[in-house]
């Protein structure tokens, strides 16, 4: 139980004030969220728990599973099933971390060492999938096979969005269409499938279902655009993750490829060694941020996730002013303007 009060009640810093009035509409029901994730990510194999445990009670900042919760909150929910379905949010959230941190070499994650370089890839991927599980398990218990289909269609487009992405890796001809393609599908969907799933359990009409699937899909497209420009800007200590593991795994992401469609010919060389043949050297990844820089890159990325961004909030006109709407509207300023 020690693990359920450290969890949220991390150090609130000035810059984390974005998220606070998410935190504050949804406190209650989100400390029910951390108990049930606790509860469910038990075994009676040491490991699991161990391991699951290790990153679950490394915090994070929760966006996902107060997201279902909020969604509920602004369709006038007042039963308890949102509980549950938050809980198995974050369950698929938590295993596809354990598993991008296994394929993308990631060794931070949360401001602490990944599962993988703690335990190695075997238990990581096993307990991912463990993770997985039991958020299908929870759906069933929820018994809507609304929230099944969306939910399970969730999960395996986000598996396609890591294989997609992998498939573009290490090639310089892979375009902003791909990038986007990526984008939607490994980070968007689930924060679209989050959304929705709390106007399906308040029982509102669809064209409120799918308001909030598009708010969550371009808030998730602003985020992980927002993502990519830290992986190339960001304070390690600010971001819990190591800076520059997208450049050392030849990610192409959208800094990279308007970076590289404005290079040079000596600058086009320089993109192809590190991100195609991955020969690297000392000092390359600054040089790769200053090239950024030269070439507006890192800001005409964020202009795009700004762009994202009032999509979202214009996708939330239709609900009623309230508590709900303005944290949901917060969190859109939040994910555009974060260090971490
Ligand atoms: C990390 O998501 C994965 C991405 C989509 C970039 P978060 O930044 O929400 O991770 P936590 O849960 O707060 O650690
Ligand atoms: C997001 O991609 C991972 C998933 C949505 C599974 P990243 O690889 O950019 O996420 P981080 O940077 O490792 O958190
Ligand atoms: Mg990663
Ligand atoms: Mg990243």
């Amino acid at each position: 139980m020690a693990l359920v009060a450290e969890i949220g009640k991390e150090e609130k810093g000035p810059e984390r004030t974005g998220l606070e009035p998410l935190t504050a509409l949804v406190s209650e029901d989100l400390q029910a969220v951390n108990r049930l994730i606790v509860v469910h990510m038990d075994s009676p194999v040491a490991l699991i728990p161990q391991l699951a445990g290790h990153i679950i009670a490394a915090g994070g900042k929760r966006l996902r599973p107060m997201l279902t919760l909020a969604a509920a909150k602004l369709c006038g929910y007042r039963g308890e099933r949102h509980l549950g379905l938050a809980a198995c949010v974050e369950f698929i959230h938590t295993a596809t971390l354990l598993h991008d941190d296994v394929v993308d070499a990631s060794d931070l994650r949360r401001g602490l060492a990944t599962a993988n370089a703690v335990w190695g890839n075997k238990p990581s991927v096993l307990v991912g999938d463990f993770l997985f599980s039991r958020a299908f398990q929870l759906m069933v218990a929820d018994g809507s096979l609304d929230v099944l289909r969306i939910l399970s269609n969730a999960s395996a487009v986000i598996a396609e969005g890591e294989v997609l992405q992998l498939m573009t890796a290490n090639d310089t001809s892979s375009d902003e269409r791909a990038y986007m393609e990526v984008v939607e599908a490994k980070t968007a969907a689930l924060f679209a499938a989050a959304c929705r799933i709390g106007a399906v359990v308040a029982e509102r009409p669809e064209a409120e279902e799918l308001a909030l699937e598009n708010f969550g899909r371009d808030l998730g497209i602003a985020f992980q655009l927002v993502d990519d420009v830290l992986d190339y800007s960001a304070l390690q200590a600010d971001l819990g993750k190591s800076v520059g593991d997208d450049f050392r795994d030849g990610k192409i992401t959208l800094p990279v490829v308007l970076a590289f469609q404005r290079a040079n010919q000596d600058e086009k060389t320089f993109w192809r060694r590190c991100l195609e043949d991955q020969e690297h050297q000392e000092g390359d990844l600054e040089k790769a941020i200053a090239l950024m820089q030269r070439h507006d890159a890192l800001a005409d990325s964020m202009a795009k996730a700004r762009e994202y961004a009032v999509s979202a909030r214009d996708a939330l006109e239709r609900f009623p002013e309230g508590p709900a709407k303005a944290a949901l509207r917060e969190i859109v300023d939040f994910c555009v303007g974060r260090a971490y």
